[in-house]
């Protein structure tokens, strides 16, 4: 109960100080206008980049029989999460200094059955005219401590306004479904309050098995599609090299005619 209490208390605190100071109404009245145009254009970069890795999908559909991506998952940071970010980061508050310094307001998580298609649909995005890469954080060869595996970008991608080309920082998160699994998990229990601590610590070290594992998977689910591309691969030589023989074996009645 009184744990309860001191967290409502805080919570009316942190609103008191900062989202109902005087410094931020006066922001939000002079702002309102440009924040919210400032939004929408993250929305439009996140249709660009949600866009083209829709379309890099088909086209691996087309030509391999098979889609990387099993799922696109969009999000713009909420108002409240863009103001802790401020305070935490002491960062002016000005439309500029938003979005120089707050680069995860617009968020594309892809996540893919195997992790060489992570990878694969990164560079495939890179490649491509007009995106700037401003960070890469490898969190698959290198994970965090807490077990969490995932591969970030933070790049830049234009978006074509009436009279303008303005380019937009969008984070595009890419995992396999074994990660997206562990992370959401993991995410959830990061944000119970009323585990004690030692019991915390007992499940922070099963999470950290637990993502070992789910390398693991992800490493031998690899290996099983990589021996079947092979098999099938191997077939379809075996059946041309059938076909050559069958078409000489022909070709040799035929002559004999
Ligand atoms: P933020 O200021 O929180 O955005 O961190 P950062 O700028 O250092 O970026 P980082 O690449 O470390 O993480 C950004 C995002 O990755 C987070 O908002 C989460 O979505 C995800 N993430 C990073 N670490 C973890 C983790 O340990 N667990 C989970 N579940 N998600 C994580
Ligand atoms: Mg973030």
């Amino acid at each position: 109960m009184a744990i309860d209490k001191f967290f409502e208390q805080t919570t009316q605190q942190f609103v008191r100080d900062n989202i109902l100071s005087d410094d931020f109404l006066d922001f939000m009245r002079e702002n309102r206008l440009p924040f919210d145009t400032l939004m929408a254009y993250y929305r439009c970069a996140i249709m660009e980049i949600e866009t083209k890795f829709r379309v890099l999908n088909e086209q691996f559909g087309l030509r391999y029989d098979r889609n990387p991506i099993e799922s696109i998952k969009t999000r713009i940071k909420s108002m409240d999460s863009i103001i802790k970010k401020m305070r935490n980061k002491k960062i002016p508050m000005n439309m500029q200094a938003i979005e120089e310094n707050i680069r995860d307001i617009a968020g594309v998580r892809v996540i893919c059955s195997f992790e060489e298609d992570i990878y694969m649909l990164a560079e495939c995005l890179l490649e491509q005219d007009h995106i700037v890469l401003i960070e890469r954080k490898d969190y698959i060869k290198n994970p965090k401590p807490s077990g969490y595996r995932s591969l970030h970008l933070i790049v830049e991608v234009p978006i074509f306004l009436k009279n303008e080309k303005r380019y937009m920082k969008v984070e595009v998160q890419l995992r396999t479904i074994a990660m997206d699994f562990w992370a959401s998990l993991e995410h959830k229990l990061r944000y119970k309050k009323n585990i004690p601590d030692d019991e915390a610590e007992i499940l922070a070290k099963e999470l950290i098995e637990c993502a070992d594992t789910s390398a693991e998977l992800d490493r031998r689910m690899g290996e099983i599609r990589n021996r079947i591309a092979e098999s099938e691969l191997a077939h379809k030589e075996n059946k041309s090299t059938i076909g050559t023989v069958l078409l000489k074996h022909r070709l040799n009645e035929n002559d004999g005619k």
